[in-house]
């Protein structure tokens, strides 16, 4: 499996000044993943025998993630000399006696695929180059290095855009960034070349030329779509690609027999699988880890974090995170599921409910306007609207237990720790300071007063007591 002849070389030193963020550019994430991460699987799928990523911007950080999302990745420390022409050099002594070809790219182009690349390879092989440069058509070349051929359309050299003379400006072949090199040929030239460009940097497109003047045969092959290779420098450009990505993901589960209704308004992250037959209506997000089994639908307005939906389960305009929401069961409208919560089979968390730490068993529900924290309930209990579980004494958080078949009166609360047996009852307006047993009714209910005349003695001349006058005369 492993292409003993091929090493991978990721440039991830620079310190994306663009972005004017705190945090390092190829760490920004784009569909759930840091945009590295998306370099780092698709350069995977080459079986590379290396992986070098070169850092030194945000080290820790960019290195740390590396380490997570991928295995075996060597990490290569810039030095204080700039420019990719370094850090690829660096690579190379980090490779030391690797003789093959070397596949160099940036962290920051997440919408490059293996299949781009394999191609290349392929190419570059085939035509027994010593460089191979995936360059790119494109509208607007500003920025970007520009593809230099001669007369006869033979590739010469790449001009950087800072150091471009008026008339190679013009060019719009631009270098993408991604190359194949022959080892050997690049180690060479790369001692040869120097920072006296406008940037004072050692760049890597020289060897280009070096190359070319020692008859080493050089090409440079466009992409087909120019978005491949498309870097990401700034937020708008971040945008532009998580955009991208997410249209082909949503596509992607469409092929496969998802329904979604709005692909504009719909952004499922790369680890999130659904099964086909679940509808996703407009406004949701899929984030994580979040599995949707077939037949469940998700949305308007729904935003799932590491989440699982059963079959046939239906999420209406609800947040919820690190939930597990089982077949059949219902949620929603406006809920917020947090961590731990596991409604059951054929269950119900429904309209303005929170849920924390809560098992809901099957068949049970809690319909209306409650907070369930730090909570079991058995199988097949109906728990009143507007309940309380009192989870936090000020200083630590204790359970709520209750049973099966249980009936919770409205308006509860529950006191805990605290325990409500199989089948008893709470009366409305209850606070359940002690243990209910099985069967029993537990309530605290304050005997109910009327003060009579109330109204007309102490609000004289309001509408309220206008009304009562004339209630009480009707029905003399
Ligand atoms: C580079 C190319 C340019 C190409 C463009 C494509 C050079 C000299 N120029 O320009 O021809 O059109 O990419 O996007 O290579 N990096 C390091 N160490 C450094 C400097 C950069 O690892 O010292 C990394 C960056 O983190 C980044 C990549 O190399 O991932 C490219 O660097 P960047 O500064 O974005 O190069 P450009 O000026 O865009
Ligand atoms: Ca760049």
């Amino acid at each position: 499996m492993t292409d003993a002849s091929l090493a991978v070389v990721i440039l991830a030193a620079g310190e994306g000044t663009r972005m004017k963020s705190a945090t390092a550019k190829v760490l920004h994430p784009i569909a759930g993943v840091p945009m590295i991460g998306h370099v780092l699987s698709a350069v995977a799928a080459l079986h590379p025998a290396h992986t070098v990523a070169v850092v030194r911007h945000e080290r820790d950080a960019v290195a740390g993630a590396i380490a997570e999302l991928s295995d075996g990745v060597v990490i290569v420390d810039q030095d204080a000399v700039p420019g990719t022409g370094r850090a690829v050099e660096l690579a190379l002594a980090a490779l030391d006696s690797f003789d093959g070809d070397v596949v160099v790219v940036s962290g920051d182009v997440p919408l490059l695929d293996a299949e781009t690349l394999t191609d290349l390879i392929d190419e570059h092989r085939q035509r027994e180059r010593a460089a191979s440069v995936l360059s790119a058509l494109v509208d607007d070349p500003s920025g970007y290095g520009r593809i230099v051929r001669d007369e006869a359309g033979e590739f010469r050299r790449i001009v950087e855009h800072k150091d471009a003379a008026e008339d190679e400006l013009g060019i719009s072949e631009i270098n993408s960034g991604t190359y194949v090199f022959r080892a050997s040929a690049l180690k060479t030239s790369l001692t040869k070349v120097g920072t006296k460009n406008s940037q004072g940097e050692k760049y890597l497109t020289d060897v280009i030329e070096l190359l070319v003047n020692d008859s080493l045969t050089v090409g440079a092959n466009p992409v087909y779509e120019a978005w491949v290779v498309a870097g990401v420098n700034d937020r708008a450009q971040l945008s532009d690609a998580q955009a991208r990505l997410n249209a082909m993901i949503v596509r992607g589960h469409q092929l496969n027999g998802v329904s979604i209704d709005d692909p504009a308004t719909t952004w499922i992250d790369r680890g999130v699988s659904i099964e086909p037959d679940a509808h996703i209506l407009p406004g949701t997000f899929l984030k994580g880890a979040t599995s949707i089994a077939c037949c469940a639908t998700i949305g308007p307005d729904t935003t799932l974090r590491d989440c699982e939906i059963g079959e046939n389960a239906t999420v209406t305009r609800t947040d919820a995170t690190l939930a597990v929401i089982e077949a059949n069961a219902t949620v929603g409208p406006f809920s917020y599921l947090r961590p731990g919560t596991v409604l059951g089979d054929g269950g119900k968390i429904g309209a303005f409910v929170e849920t924390k730490n809560a098992q809901i068993g099957r068949g049970s529900k809690v319909p209306h306007l409650s907070y369930i924290g730090d909570t079991t309930v058995g199988d097949n209990s109906n728990i009143g609207a507007g309940t309380i579980t009192a989870n936090y004494d000020g200083v630590a958080k204790h359970p709520t237990v209750i049973g099966s078949h249980v009936r919770t009166g409205s308006h509860n609360v529950f006191v805990a720790p605290v325990t409500i047996a199989d089948g008893a009852y709470t009366a409305a307006g209850t606070v359940v300071r002690r243990n209910v047993p099985a069967g029993s009714l537990g309530m605290t209910v304050v005997q109910q007063r009327n003060v009579e005349g109330w109204v007309e003695n102490n609000r004289s001349g309001t509408a309220s007591a206008e009304a009562a006058t004339h209630a009480k005369k009707e029905s003399e």
